[in-house]
């Protein structure tokens, strides 16, 4: 497969920098600089480019989408739960139009009902949810597969 030097941008959103020490029973033991290390491994591997944020504020990762139109290809976001409740993000990742893939650690459906409704969703490629820390090696494999399609192989 042909990779392009895609340009991605990671967007975390808020209590995922205590990954590793939050919830581990349900978020896992991986803290966020490992996944963060996972993820650049598969870029390095596939020639993409990686800016990595995370946010415990909501306009933070508004204003990190607005200056994506100016360099990133696609997006990979977990928004936490501004997943669940935040149309801004929603309306933000609408208005830039990179292809985005949403990412949960846990199975969201496999929990409370609040957390079933995704409002990211609607707008995005695609989601993965559920497998822990390499929901986001297969979100971002995903997303490259996708735009290598996009671009015609
Ligand atoms: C989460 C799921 C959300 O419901 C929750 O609010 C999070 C983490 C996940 O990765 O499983 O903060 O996005």
């Amino acid at each position: 497969m042909t990779d392009h030097d895609f340009r991605i941008l990671i967007l975390h959103g808020p209590n995922l920098n205590l990954l590793g020490r939050r919830e581990p029973e349900t978020y896992g033991s991986m803290t966020l600089e490992e996944i963060n290390a996972a993820l650049r491994a598969v870029a390095d591997e596939r020639g993409a480019v990686l800016r990595i944020l995370q946010s415990n504020h909501e306009g933070a990762l508004i204003d990190a989408l607005h200056e994506a139109l100016d360099w990133a290809d696609g997006v990979l976001i977990n928004p936490g739960a501004y997943t669940h409740t935040s149309l801004a993000l929603r309306d933000a990742v609408a208005a830039v139009r990179l292809p985005t893939v949403e990412v949960h650690l846990s199975n969201i459906y496999a929990r409370e009902p609040f957390r079933h409704t995704s409002l990211i969703a609607p707008v995005c490629v695609g989601q993965v949810s559920g497998f822990g820390w390499r929901s986001y090696l297969l979100g971002l494999t995903a997303l490259l597969d996708y735009l290598v399609d996009s671009a015609g192989g």
